[in-house]
């Protein structure tokens, strides 16, 4: 059974909680609204099914019958025709924004404005400064504002992070990254240039994400793009200059078929994720210096379940979100100029 709610009024974040008194918080289920019908609202769907500490009650679609038809399929206690009626919705303590790219900075920032917490999706924008603008209000509202990477919850992540840091491969000094699927439906959203689509947004901010993670943050970017017919990237390859001597490249592709896989090479050693960005399709990691290759242990988890769990213990004002506003920023400022570099064909220099 999940906690049963306990009212707006405890609509929280830390600074409510320490300006109302109580120190113990106590557990409460954040009702959480879906911002669109999104393929990916799936995932969250099941994980919060088994999560005490989110509870999907409303979803909103730019078409009533559609929103209507989604929570009877699901289960969900409120159907709403416009997305503004989802941000208003006073049974609503936070969003989960599964737009298009393009919508994630705009809507999160209805969002805000109407105090609803947010988890919006990855990638949330390549402009820095709508990252600065959105993190500004949420601060200044007190509310949660939370990046869905959700690979970055997983277990797995921490491990290869912490074995990294600990020297288990001897001083870094090269990551490689790949993410790759087929796509040629030019309606789909990763297609579209008005909508942000594109192969570095969509599966290279992965990359990305996972090279700043083992690396820092870069000084340095190059890139090549091939263009689909639509305009957007269909294949981004980039390379990312670290502080330290460390270079990360990456491939990004809808014209390749799937591959995802994560390396971290050190001067002793070399760690090999063969499921580093959707860990639900087996992970492996494996940890190989001279001769020896060793099998890394990873429990066992749901990324989007401990995503949840965080966003929700932020809410709750416990904790942090895992990944706040240096991160996302650190993310747009390395998306924008690879772009960039792949744009102009030089180096561009953060
Ligand atoms: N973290 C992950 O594992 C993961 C995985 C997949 C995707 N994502 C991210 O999640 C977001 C959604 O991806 P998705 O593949 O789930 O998308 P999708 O199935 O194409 O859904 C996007 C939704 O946005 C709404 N929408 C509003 N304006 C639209 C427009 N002009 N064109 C198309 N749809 C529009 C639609 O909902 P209504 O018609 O109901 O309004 C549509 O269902 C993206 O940002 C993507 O990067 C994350």
């Amino acid at each position: 059974m999940k906690p049963t709610h306990q009212g707006r009024s405890q609509s929280r974040t830390a600074k409510t909680y320490a300006s109302e008194g109580p120190v113990s918080v106590p557990s409460l289920t954040v009702r959480l609204g879906l911002l669109s019908t999104a393929r990916i609202n799936g995932e969250i769907l099941q994980a919060a099914a088994g999560s005490d500490a989110v509870e999907v009650v409303a979803v909103a679609s730019r078409e009533r019958p559609r929103a209507e038809a989604y929570a009877r399929e699901h289960g969900l206690e409120r159907a709403h025709g416009s997305y503004e009626e989802l941000v208003a919705d006073p049974e609503v303590d936070a969003i989960y924004n599964s737009l298009p790219n393009s919508m994630h900075i705009p809507w999160s920032f209805r969002a805000l404005e109407a105090g609803k917490h947010v988890l919006c999706e990855k990638p949330l924008d390549r402009r820095p400064a709508e990252i600065e603008r959105v993190f500004e209000l949420a601060e200044s509202r007190g509310l949660v504002f939370a990046e869905a990477f959700m690979y970055r919850h997983h277990p797995q992540t921490a491990r290869v992070a912490e074995l990294v840091r600990g020297g288990a491969i001897g001083r870094l000094r090269a990551v490689r990254a790949v993410f790759a699927f087929r796509l040629s439906d030019s309606a789909n959203i990763r297609m579209r240039p008005e909508l942000d689509g594109g192969a570095l947004m969509d599966l290279g901010s992965y990359c990305v994400s996972g090279a700043r993670l083992l690396a820092g943050e870069p000084e340095r970017c190059s890139g090549e793009q091939i263009l689909a017919e639509t305009g957007v990237d269909a294949a981004f390859h980039g390379t990312l200059r670290f502080p330290g001597d460390v270079v990360a490249q990456f491939e990004a592709s809808f014209l390749a078929p799937f591959a995802q896989r994560l390396e971290a090479i050190g001067e002793e050693g070399v760690i090999e994720v063969g499921a580093p960005w959707l860990q639900n399709r087996a992970g492996d990691v494996l940890l190989r210096r001279g001769e020896e290759a060793d099998r890394v242990e990873i429990p066992t988890a749901n990324a989007y379940g401990c995503e949840l769990a965080d966003f929700a213990a932020a809410v709750r004002g416990e904790d942090e979100p895992l990944l706040g506003r240096s991160d996302a920023l650190g993310q747009a400022k390395a998306i924008d100029a690879l772009y960039r570099a792949a744009e102009e064909g030089r180096a561009v220099t953060l």
